[in-house]
């Protein structure tokens, strides 16, 4: 595996859904494969979980691991090119990658959308840029667009708690006091619908999601409607994807918030986010403190997911 962008990278997700759960029953047991590799983890925004956990993931796997925080203690880079660089960068990130690539066998990139302009958002140039010019195998640590490492763990998750065969999964737009990317729903999406889950997605009118993503899941936009006979409710916030009203909040109904009485609808669903998530805004304290709650679960997933994307790309050093 060289680069993980999309569910479509990994090839048959059950067999690496299989992969990730021999993982997690002994993590510890391909401590030599990343014996002198080193892992560099470049963050152009922050993070609390994919940090943590992919370098968990590599230390599990014998690896080194170097982190690298854009803007904070490196030089400001420019991205763009053709730029003449007399303001505030003075390294261009065309001699950077490369540079990093030096020092490294693997890289992961977080390089979340402006949401200023949709176009540069969904061409993921940074990221295509790392995967270019750095001369390594490149993972998204959640890119512009899309964050696979979550959805992944999120699969896992759901393959670990399901109680039928095929379960049906609400992704659910709740609300949020800042303009959020479409990465994480994007991304959720792209892997229920590769792992052929019985996925169904509710949102107010406007918050349509990227076709690429959404493919054949229906949309219904009533929540409750939405909600009877779920197995999961995924709730996360996303701004407009429309051109006229791309990176936009349209909504902050309150309303759409995720209660008791809402869970209630369910076929007594578990509740999942990609988490941080913003208490009594988008989930009550009363679901996210209730056993039905998995987030924290699905958090402890990142790892294995991590872990499954860094086996791979380190045994691509083995042919
Ligand atoms: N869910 C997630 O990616 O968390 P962080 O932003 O903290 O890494």
């Amino acid at each position: 595996m060289n680069t993980f962008i999309n569910a479509k990278d990994l090839g048959n997700l059950n067999v690496a859904l299989k992969e990730a759960l021999r993982i997690k029953k002994d993590r510890f047991s391909y401590k030599d494969l990343g014996r002198d590799k080193t892992l560099l983890m470049v963050f152009f925004n922050s993070s609390l979980r994919t940090r943590l956990s992919t370098q968990k993931a590599a230390m599990n796997l014998g690896m080194n691991t170097m982190i690298l925080d854009i803007n904070a203690g490196t030089w400001k880079l420019e991205t763009e090119r053709g730029v003449v660089m007399d303001a505030d960068k003075p390294e261009h990130i065309l001699e950077a990658i490369p540079v990093m690539g030096c020092y490294c066998d693997i890289i992961g990139v977080r390089s979340f959308a402006k949401l200023e302009n949709k176009s540069d958002d969904y061409s993921e140039n940074i990221l295509k840029q790392f995967v270019q010019y750095s001369g390594k195998p490149v993972f998204s640590m959640e890119g512009a667009t899309t964050h696979p490492l979550q959805s992944f763990a999120d699969l896992i998750t759901i393959e670990e708690f399901k109680t039928n065969s095929c379960p049906k999964v609400v992704l659910s737009w709740v609300p949020h006091p800042k303009s959020l990317p479409q990465a994480v729903p994007n991304s959720f999406a792209d892997f229920m619908n590769e792992a052929n889950i019985n996925l169904v997605i509710t949102h107010p009118e406007g918050y349509e999601l990227d076709p690429k993503f959404v493919r054949k899941a229906p949309v219904e936009y009533d929540q409750m409607k939405a909600f009877r006979g779920a197995d999961f409710v995924y709730a996360k916030n996303w701004s407009a994807f429309k051109d006229a009203y791309y990176g936009q909040i349209l909504s902050e109904d309150h309303s759409w918030t995720i209660d008791i009485a809402k869970m209630n609808l369910t076929n007594n669903a578990k509740f999942m986010h990609c988490l941080p998530v913003r208490r009594n805004i988008v989930v009550t304290d009363e679901v996210i403190e209730s056993s039905r709650s998995i987030v924290i679960q699905e958090a402890a997933n990142r790892e294995i997911s991590s872990q499954t994307i860094l086996k791979r790309m380190l045994e691509t050093f083995k042919t």
